[in-house]
């Protein structure tokens, strides 16, 4: 496994690298999530191909600056985790290294990025784009992984190689989730143990509230009820916001007639999860 810090080495070790060439932007603090976004990568290119992985937390994307500061950097553990992933090359830059002291060009996403995360994290989905665009220019990859959990970053990154005809193929992967149903997050281990063992309730709270399309509810109303009132039995956990939105506009909708998106986002203490399920009526 090459590890490389820097752009211009950057550059010059891709040109040698094998192709097709598959990348897994992430933040790193990998978990079995990233993992399989990794094993992902490998079978889009095959044995002979070569999987990056980038680790970047990039401060770009933070709206808090505490958030930034206390996000998990487990550096060593990381690169143990690439290696036994069979990853063939591990990016690491830093933030100087990635942003110029004059950079002054941004991507900025304008309609997807208004709801969810989006419309409470001002900034987030430039940050993200911009740090993307990047990377997919830095790598020239041929394709790249991201998880489905973070369904509008997915949303709005492909938006962004349609609108900007960037040649890449972007692939979606499963969420995946620890055996109690709890969405694995790099943000996970912030949590206390006591919010660990709660935090499940989260997943279990979206399913119950899809449960009532089964029952031939098409209105949000009631499903959005349903789910607060499971939320709201947590004494911890503060709601950001809980929303149905159309899948492909990501625009909120009163009446699911097409397939939507139950999302929630939310704190505990100072720790922001995400969670979602799928509405198909
Ligand atoms: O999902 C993430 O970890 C980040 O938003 C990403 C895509 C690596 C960009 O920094």
């Amino acid at each position: 496994m090459i590890t490389v810090a820097d752009s211009d080495e950057l550059i010059s070790s891709l040109a040698k690298l094998p192709r097709p060439l598959c990348l897994v932007p992430t933040m790193g603090a990998l978990h079995e999530g990233h993992l399989a976004l990794m094993h992902e990568a490998r079978k889009i290119v095959g044995a002979g191909g070569t999987v990056a992985v980038s680790l970047f937390v990039n401060p770009t994307q933070f709206d808090q600056k505490e958030d930034l500061k206390h996000y998990p950097r487990p550096l060593s553990a990381d690169l143990s985790a690439c290696e036994s992933a069979g990853v063939d090359l591990v990016f690491m830059p830093s933030a100087q290294q990635m942003y110029r002291a004059d950079h002054s060009i941004v991507i900025t996403e304008n309609h997807l990025s208004q709801f969810l995360c989006g419309a409470s994290r001002p900034g987030h989905f430039s940050g993200v784009c911009t740090v993307v665009m990047k990377l997919f220019m830095l790598f020239r990859a041929d394709s790249a992984v991201f998880g489905k959990k973070d369904f509008q970053q997915l949303a709005i990154i492909r938006r962004m190689v349609r609108d900007l005809n960037v040649p890449i193929t972007i692939v979606g992967h499963a969420t995946v989730r620890e055996v109690d149903g709890l969405a694995m997050s790099s943000r996970n281990i912030r949590l206390t143990p006591d919010q660990l063992s709660e935090a499940p309730m989260l997943q279990r709270s979206l399913r119950a509230a899809a449960d009532l399309m089964k029952m031939g509810e098409r209105q949000s109303d009631p499903i959005l009820s349903a789910a607060l009132f499971h939320l709201q039995k947590s004494s911890q956990f503060r709601i950001d916001y809980l929303s149905i939105v159309d899948a492909e506009n990501l625009e909120p909708v009163s009446m699911i007639r097409k397939p939507a998106i139950l999302a929630l986002a939310g704190f505990y203490g100072q720790v922001r999860l995400i969670d979602h399920i799928e509405l198909l009526p």
